[in-house]
């Protein structure tokens, strides 16, 4: 399924035996015509097309890009699969923890096996790991069989670089260490058709002591109204009906614009799109969340229940050390102005356990302040030591045997709140958006509640894409089991 002016755009028209276009997306056209004539031989000599193979790690803005990317390799004509034995495989990596790395470098080595019975196979690498020089260098070094190497910066150039991959022998490198640039209109292949992410801005500049984003994502840019709008309104003409706007931090979108547009603004002016139902967004921080965005959140008949408001820590001097710019104190008061706007609000949030310098006593605060919030779900992490990062020079590190105890305890706390938020909605109806056919029976669909809760119903691929009303009736821990309790949206 492809969005924005791709379908409009004929790749036969393009001439290709001149020399390329310098303008974007005018470029990347031309380069994708190109592929397309490269896998048409190769459809000629082996009688069949080259598959590609995309794999995600990390993000939703991650999952986002790689959508850009499959667009790209759908368009120039090679078939999808999941399986990694493909002509063309691309790993689009993360590196917000260690444990992302490692699983690379582990997966790395099966690809190399598959390689190696089909030598012509393609291994690309993209994404947030390979801003790192460290990282470059190990790959140079010990995966030399690597073909293509890209960053986050230039993966608007993917069918460029594709096209230089698929002619060259040996490894190709494009890192670059920062960009201003925002390409428009290039293709996507989307994962669901009745939802999709929308990314509103690149990039952060926070530079929380902990975290590596700001390092391989650059800095802060977001991208015009117009071109937002433009983008949802097409999405909504091709099917869709929920949105995810993505940003590092959505709260700040607009203020680097040069005729800035406030969060808030942008939400009123996603709420008029006729025909589209829902709207998320992701992530927000707690330091720039507005009274304003409150008013627009409680004024929205489309604007999800759900908010997720990364803590990190509960204890202000750890948050001080995290440069996360805002005390506990201050975070509770805004949870309670969210509450009394928006009482039926689903809160979920993002907590590290470990960071250097953290006590008995801090991560106790934490501990209170996950009762006291009384969170709908919390992810929680271990404290990963980013080289180049500010907490990475810390001295009073956490020894591991000590981290894990404590995470063992705050994760039975979250979970246990979690468990009776969620039980809160039991024996209400409320809508759901029907995802997909249940994974473990077939009988049944799985839904998303406004609120970000999972329900299971009896039902069939039919209702897939559908808001239907259910009625909440067993709580499973997160996830509920339901039934249809009314006629879905748009049906007599
Ligand atoms: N170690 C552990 N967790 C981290 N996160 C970001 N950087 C690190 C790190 N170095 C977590 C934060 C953030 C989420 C996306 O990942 O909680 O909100
Ligand atoms: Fe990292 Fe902080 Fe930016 Fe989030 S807001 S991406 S945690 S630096």
């Amino acid at each position: 399924m492809e969005e924005n002016i791709s379908n409009k755009i004929d790749l036969n028209k393009i001439d290709i035996s001149t020399e390329p276009p310098a303008e974007e997306p005018a470029r990347q056209y031309y380069f994708m015509a190109k592929c397309r004539e490269w896998v048409r031989k190769f459809e000629q000599k082996s009688g069949r097309l080259p598959t590609a193979c995309v794999t995600t790690f990390g993000c939703q803005m991650n999952a986002r890009d790689s959508e850009k990317l499959e667009g790209i390799l759908e368009t120039v004509g090679y078939e999808r699969t999941d399986n990694e034995n493909a002509d063309f495989v691309i790993y689009n990596t993360c590196t917000v923890r260690d444990n992302a790395n490692q699983k690379v470098y582990g997966r790395l080595g099966e690809l190399n096996g598959y390689k190696r019975r089909n030598p012509k196979m393609k291994i690309a690498l993209c994404g947030c790991m390979m801003q790192e020089p460290s990282v470059i260098e190990k790959l140079r070094k010990s995966y030399s069989f690597v073909d293509l190497i890209f960053g986050t910066h230039n993966i608007y150039k993917f069918a460029e670089l594709l096209c230089a991959s698929q002619e060259a022998e040996g490894m190709i490198t494009d890192i670059w260490e920062n960009t201003d640039k925002i390409v428009e209109n290039l293709p996507a292949e989307r994962k669901f058709p009745f939802k999709s992410g929308i990314n509103i801005m690149f990039g952060c500049n926070n530079f929380c002591s902990y975290c590596i984003v700001p390092y391989v994502r650059g800095r802060e840019r977001s991208r015009e109204p117009e071109d937002i709008l433009r983008e949802i309104r097409g999405l909504v003409a091709d099917g869709v009906v929920e949105v995810m706007l993505l940003g590092q931090n959505v709260n700040s979108y607009g203020k680097t614009l040069d005729r800035p547009v406030s969060f808030a603004e942008l939400l009123r002016r996603v709420e008029q799109i006729e025909g589209l139902k829902r709207i998320r967004f992701m992530t927000s921080h707690p330091k720039d969340l507005s009274d304003e965005m409150i008013q627009v959140m409680k004024q929205s008949s489309k604007i999800c229940r759900h908010l997720h408001l990364p803590l990190q820590s509960g204890s202000t001097r750890i948050l001080e050390r995290m440069n996360r710019r805002y005390t506990r104190e201050q975070y509770l008061d805004l949870v309670q102005r969210i509450r009394r706007e928006i009482p039926d609000i689903a809160i979920t949030t993002d907590i590290i356990v470990g960071f250097p310098g953290e006590t008995a006593e801090d991560l106790e605060e934490t501990i209170d302040m996950v009762r006291t919030v009384k969170y709908d779900n919390a992810f929680t992490f271990i404290y990963s030591r980013r080289t180049g990062t500010p907490a990475a020079a810390m001295e009073d590190q956490v020894p591991a045997e000590e981290v894990k105890k404590g995470f063992d305890r705050l994760l039975k706390t979250v979970q246990d709140t979690a468990r009776s938020q969620v039980a809160r909605y039991q024996g209400t109806v409320m809508e759901a958006l029907i995802e997909e056919v249940n994974v473990n029976d077939s009988a049944m669909v799985t839904g998303r509640l406004s609120n970000n809760v999972v329900v299971h119903i009896p039902g069939d691929a039919s209702m897939i894409g559908k808001l239907i009303p259910v009625s909440l009736d067993e709580c499973h821990g997160f996830y509920y089991i339901g039934h249809q309790a009314g006629a879905s949206e748009g049906t007599a």
